[in-house]
């Protein structure tokens, strides 16, 4: 029996698994109930009594050494096969990056156009991309043979067959003035961003999809200093308080008297340069005092009421804000490009 002990020390001493399977199996040889030591316990009656003790003792350190061992033997394979589980992500590698979208630029801008007003009391409407001849011309005062109606100029989508309406894609976003106007008592302070449609040719100055912002001011004794000041103050909180604002004569059919909006250059502070074509000026959209009949159009009374209404180009807004020399750098999607801005100062 002693022999056999020994030759199990030696057994457990250099066992050594490498998965799962010996690892049960070094367990069912060794510990479990029907094991070998297990066994040599069984045996222990047929030894003679005087030697019964020693042989007990030798056993239980046999069967200690068999426990310790298969618990080392299982931490070790815990560890590799946590290791193996774990390989295939390194801990240690610097962290991938996680990369932010920008804004467009003509987003920012817009946003922040409607910050500047939203701040003195205008509230933002909107209306349909697609609309028809009454709210884009008519209601303006466009009169029934007015170039603007050519075809040149505007998407027709269609003639509806028993009113004989033009549907159109609109082709400035003051048609949004006169839905407001038909919904709503005065006073009225809206802002009208939006996209509009015009049949032009592609080119780094035009192109037939553009954005506005349209602003309309109606209450009672609202005078064209109310609109000057308005503008006033957009242009210097969105460029700088060194720009100056001149006001062109101007006409458009819906305002009357009608100005067109000039800035001093933000290239060349009003010294001349390439951009402003060495005036010292660009000009960033129209304005003017809402014409009466505009007013009668949409149930206001111009009798007791007045406004001003103005509309702005937002990619000239954009180009000037940024010194973007081609539109076509809007629509592109060039990652170089949308990159460069993430916040508007
Ligand atoms: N709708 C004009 C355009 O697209 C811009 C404009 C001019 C809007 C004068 C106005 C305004 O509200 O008063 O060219």
């Amino acid at each position: 029996m002693k022999e056999k002990v020994a030759a199990l020390i030696q057994e457990i001493e250099n066992a050594t698994i490498d998965n799962h399977d010996a690892l049960e199996a070094f367990r069912i040889k060794y510990i479990s109930r029907k094991s070998v030591v297990a066994e040599l316990f069984g045996n222990l009656k047929d030894v003679a009594p005087e030697e019964r003790k020693g042989m007990g003792q030798l056993l239980n350190e046999l069967k200690n050494m068999a426990n310790d061992k298969f618990k080392n033997l299982s931490s070790q394979m815990e560890q590799t096969t946590t290791k193996v589980a774990h390989s295939p992500v390194d801990l240690t590698l610097p962290p991938v990056p996680n990369s932010l979208g920008t804004r467009h630029p003509l987003n920012l801008v817009r946003g922040r156009i409607i910050e500047i007003f939203e701040r003195i009391g205008f509230n933002v409407s909107e209306g349909p991309e697609i609309e028809d001849d009454w709210h884009n011309f008519s209601a303006l005062n466009f009169p029934e043979n007015h170039p603007a109606r050519e075809m040149q100029d505007t998407f027709f989508i269609e003639k509806v067959a028993d009113t004989g309406r033009e549907i159109a894609l609109r082709t400035h976003t003051s048609s949004v003035q006169v839905r407001v106007m038909e919904g709503e008592k005065p006073p009225i302070r809206t802002l009208s961003p939006g996209r509009v449609f015009r049949n032009e040719a592609i080119s780094a100055r035009a192109h037939c999809v553009f954005h506005q912002v349209e602003g309309l001011y109606i209450n009672k004794n609202v005078s064209f200093a109310d609109l000057k000041q308005t503008l006033y103050h957009f242009v210097k909180e969105m460029f700088s308080k060194d720009t100056k604002i001149r006001f062109r004569p101007s006409f458009f059919p819906f305002t009357e008297p009608s100005a067109e909006i000039d800035i001093s250059c933000q290239i060349c502070n009003g010294a001349g340069c390439n951009i402003c074509k060495y005036s010292g000026w660009v000009e960033i959209g129209g304005s003017g005092m809402v014409d009466p009949q505009v007013l009668i159009n949409c149930n206001i009374d111009p009798e007791e009421y007045t406004g001003f209404a103005f509309g702005m180009g937002i990619e000239r807004i954009t180009m000037l804000k940024y010194q973007i020399k081609d539109l076509r750098l809007f629509t592109e999607n060039d990652i170089r490009f949308l990159q460069q801005f993430s916040v508007i100062s």
